[in-house]
């Protein structure tokens, strides 16, 4: 059997879209393609294939079979014209964005960004005479201020990494789009199940595979997916062969593809467990201020259920007693893990302005709105009673160690001292 028509129903395409195993000896997983270049039957294919007048595969970073049945599959989830797949997800969005800029042009950003994104476009786009200049994408009429004839790219996450500011999607995109400006949204936290950007006006929608899509922790990977495939070519032929080479493995590709078949069951399941994390958070008195958008006091909550089916599997929250409580609370856990990265089988923790973030200075993070006392969990697929009584052990340890006054907390991260 094969799913290829996009009328099938999300799951359904994720388990199947774009293969059929009569094709392939009746395999029902698809090959891996593991070879890096291809074999002409005669030199003038092969200059034909080089022409681009010629659709077979030559060499591996710049199209692969396998590669290929992921790219179908990731453009019929989130329904575009097309999508290229990278070894990370930093690698989808440099590749995207030198495909798309020149010197001179502008990139307007959200405030806030994950802290390598936030870094390539200060540190790298930026030295090659690019602009970038940060709105609070929040309020969609700053985007509309902050529009000049130069932008050429608007950007941002939503939810935000790490502290879960929600973008709407739909009014920024007319917004850039009144203004001759193309829009570019991270989707890594939602996935395409929980929200559709292209659907909602974007040009392209960004994930760092090495998350959700993936799933399990062990690989790192991204995606573009394009509403306009003149683009995906563009970023194909350009960001990812020429400019960054962030070509992805056959077999990462073959482990996203396993990723996927479970993706929507996986995501229920974290939507499910962080909404009860988030609502145990904010009843606790060691809490002070909870991020997650399926709680009705989230600010966003309206436009969260608007745009997303469900809320997501990220929680930020701070405790009364700012950072020191924050690394209290970190070091007590003994089922959640501290790591970065998200998206796992895991329950993960980590402290962004030490972390993820580092690559704000102090003073960035103040002015983009990442607090020291920041702490980020993604919240995993154990039994949520487990999770539930690891994070309640740990808020207790950590109100503790606080009464029992700082001597006894830990030195704060150097980040702090920065
Ligand atoms: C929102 C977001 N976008 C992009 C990335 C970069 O992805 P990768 O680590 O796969 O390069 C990350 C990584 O943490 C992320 O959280």
């Amino acid at each position: 059997m094969s799913a290829t028509t996009q009328t099938k129903g999300f799951s359904t395409r994720a388990i199947h879209f774009g293969y059929t195993p009569a094709e392939h000896q009746g395999a029902l997983v698809p090959p891996i393609y593991t070879s890096a270049t291809f074999a002409f039957p005669d030199v003038a294919y092969g200059a034909r294939c080089f022409a681009g007048e010629e659709a077979g595969y030559f060499y591996t970073r710049i199209a692969n079979p396998t590669l290929a049945l992921l790219e179908s599959r990731l453009a019929s989830l989130e329904q575009g014209a097309g999508a290229v797949v990278f070894g990370s997800g930093m690698g989808a969005i440099s590749a995207t964005l030198w495909s798309m800029l020149e010197p001179g042009d502008e990139v307007l950003a959200d405030m806030t960004l994950y802290g390598c994104t936030f870094a390539f476009m200060t540190h790298g786009l930026a030295r090659f005479g690019v602009v970038i200049r940060h709105v609070d994408m929040t309020d969609p009429d700053a985007v509309a201020q902050a529009m000049s004839p130069k932008t050429r790219v608007v950007y941002f996450e939503s939810p935000a990494n790490p502290n879960m500011r929600l973008v709407d999607i739909d009014a920024v995109a007319r917004i850039a789009h009144q203004g001759g400006a193309k829009v570019v949204v991270d989707n890594t936290y939602c996935t395409p199940y929980l929200q559709q950007p292209l659907l909602l006006g974007a040009d392209v929608s960004v994930h760092s595979m090495t998350k959700y899509l993936g799933g399990h922790g062990d690989l790192t990977a991204g995606a573009a997916i394009f509403a306009d495939a003149e683009l995906a070519l563009r970023v194909r032929l350009y960001g990812l062969k020429d400019m960054t080479g962030a070509v992805m493995s056959a077999q990462d590709a073959h482990l996203v593809m396993r990723g996927l078949k479970t993706l929507s069951l996986r995501m229920d399941r974290h939507c499910q467990n962080a909404q009860k994390v988030a609502e145990l958070l904010q009843a606790h008195p060691a809490t002070d201020v909870v991020h997650f958008p399926g709680l009705p006091t989230f600010a966003q909550h309206a436009l969260a259920k608007r745009q997303m089916r469900q809320f997501g599997g990220m929680v930020a929250f701070e405790l009364k007693g700012g950072l020191l409580a924050g690394i209290c609370f970190m070091d007590a856990l003994q089922l959640v893990t501290r790591a970065v990265s998200l998206g796992d089988a895991e329950t993960l923790a980590q402290h962004p302005a030490s972390m993820t973030h580092s690559t704000y200075t102090p003073e960035e993070r103040q002015a983009h709105g990442i607090s020291d006392g920041l702490v980020r969990l993604s919240i995993g697929l154990e039994d949520i009673e487990d999770i539930l009584a690891d994070i309640t052990q740990a808020l207790e340890q950590a109100q503790r160690m606080l009464a029992a006054g700082h001597d006894e907390a830990p030195a704060p991260p150097c980040v702090q001292m920065a």
